[in-house]
């Protein structure tokens, strides 16, 4: 590698997909995890919490710094999707009560005084959950909107619809708000939306794989995602588990797996009937300001083996 790793901060809900994201980051040298900071999503606070640490020491990484952040939406009241998570939000396996600290300051501060201190764009945030850290952050501290390198996030969905109302995908209905402050900042942003990540099903063949792995990683892997496929073969009639999350990881370490155009992306926060919905200008027909790259397509084989790669240099 010629480049200096990316510095990244990795905000997020864990839930399974988000815990793979951590592990492949960790495992990844193209970036540099500054910190995780949590936020209320999947499940509640003190349990995403909780299980981002859990993720860490199944890494082998109690040195990674975590920060509890926002335990709800900025104006909403949190609703959460333990119906696809469990009730612990990493349902699958049982894993060991993190020893390692939470970290005294709040996320948001956290956040604030990190891209303050760094040299300007040089941070990246992984955006794996609702957005009310960096909204929150925004709304204390303008500043940092010039400061951010650039928000890499997961969410919305324009050609495949929502999945948790017909036109919202999870991450944006649930903090509609906070997304919409993010999306008007002028910070350059990289949206990863349910119209690629519902292409990157689990196979068996690639659990299985996971499944032989001489590590405690792999199989770990392989019974969350056999924990929350089931969710999906219910809903959409589908293969495998879609692996939403880790696509952020996997665009910062191998971008030209993806592909997408920059144009208008904006989220609605009014409507009842639409809420949460990213409203994607594909075609222009606005001529409303270009503010986001909007990945469309990905390359799902390169995606999996990119993955499985990573996952395999766990001891
Ligand atoms: C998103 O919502 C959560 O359930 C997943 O972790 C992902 O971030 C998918 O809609
Ligand atoms: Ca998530």
């Amino acid at each position: 590698m010629t480049h200096s790793p990316h510095q990244i901060i990795i905000d997020t809900d864990p839930g399974q997909d988000d815990a793979v994201a951590i592990l492949l980051a960790l495992a990844s040298p193209e970036v540099k995890v500054l910190a995780i900071t949590t936020v209320a999503g999947n499940v509640p606070l003190a349990l995403t919490s909780a299980n981002a640490r859990k993720v860490c020491e199944l890494a082998g990484r109690p040195d990674i710094s975590v920060f509890a952040g926002c335990d709800r939406p900025l104006k909403r009241p949190l609703i959460t999707a333990e119906n696809v998570h469990g009730k612990t939000g990493l349902d699958g396996i049982e894993l060991p009560e993190p020893q390692m600290p939470l970290q005294a300051q709040h996320s948001v501060d956290f956040i604030i005084e990190t891209l303050r201190n760094a040299p300007e764009k040089t941070i990246t945030i992984c955006s794996l959950g609702p957005m009310t850290n960096t909204a929150q952050a925004l709304l204390k501290a303008p500043d940092i909107a010039a400061r951010v390198k650039r928000i890499v996030l997961m969410g919305g969905g324009f050609f495949e619809g929502g999945n948790i109302t017909p036109s919202a995908e999870f991450n944006m209905f649930v903090d509609p708000d906070a997304a919409k402050i993010v999306f008007a900042a002028g910070i350059p942003l990289t949206v990863i939306p349910l119209d690629v990540t519902h292409q990157v099903l689990t196979s068996k063949e690639w659990v299985d794989g996971l499944r032989r792995m001489d590590n405690q990683v792999g199989p770990a892997v392989a019974a969350w995602t056999d924990f929350f496929e089931r969710y999906d073969m219910e809903k959409y009639g589908s293969e495998g588990a879609p692996l939403h999350d880790p696509c952020v990881i996997g665009y910062m370490i191998k971008p030209e797996l993806f592909s997408g155009r920059f144009i208008n992306v904006e989220i609605e926060a009014d409507s009842p009937l639409t809420v949460g919905a990213m409203v994607a200008d594909w075609w222009n027909v606005t001529g409303r300001t270009a503010n986001a790259e909007y990945l469309r397509d990905i390359d799902r084989d390169g995606f999996f083996d990119l993955l499985s790669e990573r996952l395999a240099t766990y001891q």
